[in-house]
């Protein structure tokens, strides 16, 4: 596997960085995550903008413009074998001195790539949903940017694979949804899709904006609004979406079935639009 490390391509085994860099002190950084298919990276300008907002969320200066990350991306997928893969960016403030304040002056940032194989969910796994739990969402109040710091979202994580399950649902303050710990949530009630608007409690994610922009073309009935916890639990349907996961119906909450507890007609519906934007666009470039 070949990786990008601040300016250079090598085996991952080769990568080294400081003890001293403060992704790994404070967790002081931001990433994105890029589906590639058929060796094209996916929404790259979108994903691109996502970083930006992430570094200026952090006030961090982005070390690289929208033309060179595209060459550095592209290269990297060049480098690796495998026509579907995902990237994984990884930016930090960079080495310096142990002190929370940011460097002053400035120091370089640290740049990280890898690509991993991208594989689509397993038929078996389409068929039969996968489990969820909900938890209180005690992240912070910037969860719009993709920050490396992820130790809630890795402890919320790890409470569904606890539970046998592949995703926790966050709920705020008791009262209404987010999202999921690595992924974004939609609720189906009586034939429509509700999901929460793009706001700092969230990552906006890319595969969101598919999903609503393939409703939208095909005529399926949705709404953006806050999502109440109660109509989590009476959701005649759950879906889960995220670059590496795609869509995923979500068919038992915290042990119980979520409507009859099968993957339902809007999950069917939306999955058979994606598999053809995904052949039709998505792999076209
Ligand atoms: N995570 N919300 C959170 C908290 C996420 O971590 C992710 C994705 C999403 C979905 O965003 P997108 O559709 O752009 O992938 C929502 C990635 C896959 C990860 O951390 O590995």
């Amino acid at each position: 596997m070949t990786i990008y490390l601040n300016g250079e391509y090598m085996p991952i085994e080769e990568a080294r960085i400081s003890v001293l860099d403060r992704g790994f002190i404070f967790g002081d950084g931001v990433y994105e995550v890029i589906p590639v298919y058929s060796r094209n990276a996916f929404r790259l300008a979108e994903h691109l903008r996502r970083l930006q907002n992430s570094l200026d969320g952090i006030r961090m200066q982005n070390p690289h413009s929208v033309d060179e990350w595209t060459g550095l991306i592209n290269a990297l997928i060049e480098r690796n074998a495998g026509e579907d893969q995902y990237l994984y960016l990884h930016i930090t403030r960079g080495v310096a001195k142990r002190d929370h304040a940011f460097p002053n002056p400035p120091v370089r940032p640290t740049v990280f790539m890898m690509s991993s194989p991208l594989s689509a969910p397993p038929a078996a796994l389409l068929k039969s949903g996968v489990c969820a739990v909900t938890a209180q969402d005690n992240r912070w109040l910037r969860c719009d940017i993709k920050s490396i710091a992820l130790l809630p979202n890795v402890l919320l994580r790890q409470a569904a694979v606890d539970a046998g399950c592949a995703e926790t649902i966050l709920i705020r303050d008791n009262s209404f949804m987010t999202e999921g710990a690595a992924s974004n949530i939609f609720v189906v009630k009586g034939g429509k899709l509700y999901a929460p608007p793009k706001d700092n409690l969230m990552l906006p994610g890319i595969t969101y904006d598919v999903v609503l922009e393939i409703a939208a073309a095909n005529g399926i009935p949705f709404e953006l609004r806050r999502i109440a916890v109660e109509e989590v639990f009476e959701a005649d349907e759950l879906l889960l979406t995220s670059s590496t996961k795609e869509v995923l119906a979500i068919t038992q909450l915290d042990g119980k079935p979520v409507g009859d507890g099968k993957p339902g007609p809007m999950f069917a519906r939306l999955l058979g639009l994606y598999q053809d934007f995904k052949r039709e666009v998505m792999r076209a470039g």
